[in-house]
């Protein structure tokens, strides 16, 4: 470390976009770790993070180098994979502008779609700038897809003529009309030439690993560019950051894995932690960092304790009294006396947070503070009421109050449980009572059950 140079933050890159266009595939391939693979019917549910070396980007990109003439001096980069815009929003809602930069995931078969919409209007809401990568490359017929640049492989087509023309209308059609139409220039990164005017589009194959030290050289020096006009060059204050999950970990009891998106914290900090129910202090016994490169959720990591860390990154956290702790909270690191203003901060931002509910209405119940948002945000997207949200296990007094609510009103005698586990007295309740439980661990699923059941009620009803 030279102390004259002043560090520049890692910047958070956000992966958005439509469902199954690709942005867990593109990130395993970053990774080359496989995490599609684990997930619940394919979808991304979590918010996961990964911390991608400068040195691994400029090994990965090296024959890229030269030609974008890049001077990259940012420490790497934090990805963070989002299951869609709900969690994404809920966390921007705590984290501020959380992203510094993004990549919208966008099939080139399949072109825009409605959550591709959506991702654009967050971004252009959170004015946080994007590339686009144009996935599934090796779909188009005759195209040879093959691991490496884009731009040396794009030559190489001239010599299959009728896949250089499927791939310039497809990119045309799907990308880059639908784009213009929203008011972006956007053009294939190779031909833009003021990037602060025209979006970059780089055509991609997570499957093969066409376009990716591409991406990732445009992404780097795009997100550097971005953040030094943002934010100048060092990292100051407290670490502000977000809860993604709870972890039981040999030899250290509850540990909580956390996104810092400011700020440094220290070991022998305090940790402030949001709670529907109030606010929690703790003193931390050790920061602990992944190794680079991996999942920040696969229990196979392996952790090396730091004296301290600088935003933004993941950190697992082991510290006491960490049981009533809930994925999706806020928190901060301080150091004793600043302990009094994060409580007051965090006390603000769970009030910003809290799910309004209905006079009338169902219950829905889930694993994380992120995945009742975007729950109750589908809900209500569809006219449902909610009468009561909470993180946790279904219990006996969730059936017994459903009841209640249903003898006013059947269609309020449901709850809709996301990810989360019915416990034994619950299910008991529910065999004695009329209530309709939904369990799934895909949001659109529930919803989609959720409405048929009403359709059916009231076929019956009729
Ligand atoms: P959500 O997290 O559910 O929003 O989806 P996602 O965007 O993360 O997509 P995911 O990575 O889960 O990929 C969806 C499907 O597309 C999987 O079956 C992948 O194997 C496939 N896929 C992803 N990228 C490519 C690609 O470049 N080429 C081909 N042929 N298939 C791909
Ligand atoms: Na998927
Ligand atoms: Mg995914």
């Amino acid at each position: 470390y030279n102390g004259d140079i002043m560090a520049l933050r890692c910047p958070i890159v956000s992966v958005l976009g439509h469902v199954d266009h690709g942005k867990t595939s593109l990130l395993d391939r970053i990774r080359t770790t496989r995490v599609t693979t684990r997930e619940a019917g394919g979808i991304t549910q979590h918010i996961g993070a990964s911390e991608i070396p400068i040195g691994t980007i400029k090994k990965v990109s090296k024959d890229l180098l030269n030609i974008f003439k890049a001077d990259l001096s940012i420490p790497g980069i934090l990805v963070i994979d989002t299951p869609g815009h709900e969690a994404f929003t809920s966390l921007r809602k705590r984290g501020g502008a959380l992203a510094d930069i993004a990549i919208l995931v966008v099939d080139i078969n399949e072109g825009f779609k409605p959550q591709t919409i959506e991702a654009i209007n967050i971004l252009k809401q959170c004015k946080t700038p994007f590339v686009v990568a144009a996935n599934k490359l090796d779909k188009i017929s005759g195209w040879n897809s093959i691991n490496g640049p884009f731009i040396t492989n794009f030559n190489e087509q001239k010599q299959h003529p009728n896949a250089l023309t499927e791939f310039e209308i497809k990119l045309y059609e799907n990308v880059i009309a639908p784009l213009n139409e929203l008011g972006f220039e956007a053009d294939v990164f190779s031909r833009v030439k003021d990037t602060t005017k025209t979006i970059n589009v780089i055509p991609v194959s997570a499957m093969t690993g066409e376009g990716i030290p591409d991406l990732l050289i445009i992404i780097a020096g795009l997100a550097q560019k971005f953040l030094e006009q943002k934010l100048g060059l060092n990292v100051e204050g407290y670490a502000k950051g977000t809860v993604l999950e709870i972890k039981e970990e040999k030899g250290l009891g509850k540990t909580i894995d956390a996104i810092i998106y400011d700020g440094i914290a220290k070991a022998g900090d305090y940790i402030v932690i949001g709670n529907p129910d109030g606010v929690i202090t703790s003193k931390v016994k050790a920061l602990l960092k992944p190794k680079a490169l991996d999942e920040m959720m696969d229990p196979r990591d392996k952790f090396k304790p730091s004296k301290q860390i600088v935003a933004a990154t993941g950190v697992k956290i082991s510290a006491p009294d960490l049981d009533m702790v809930i994925a999706g909270s806020p928190l901060r690191i301080v150091s004793k006396s600043e302990i009094e203003s994060a409580k007051e901060e965090i006390v603000q931002e769970i009030e910003d947070f809290e799910i309004t509910l209905d006079d009338e209405g169902i219950i829905i119940k889930a694993d994380t503070m992120g995945s009742l948002e975007a729950l109750a945000t589908e809900l209500r997207k569809k006219n449902v009421k909610i009468k009561k949200a909470e993180v946790g296990e279904i219990n006996k007094k969730d059936v017994i109050e459903a009841t209640s609510y249903a003898m006013s009103n059947p269609y309020n005698g449901a709850i809709i449980a996301f990810n989360t586990k019915v416990l034994n007295d619950a299910k008991v309740e529910i065999e004695k009572n009329d209530v309709k439980l939904f369990e799934d661990k895909i949001i659109y699923k529930l919803v989609e059950d959720y409405e048929d059941w009403i359709k059916e009620m009231e076929e019956a009803l009729k």
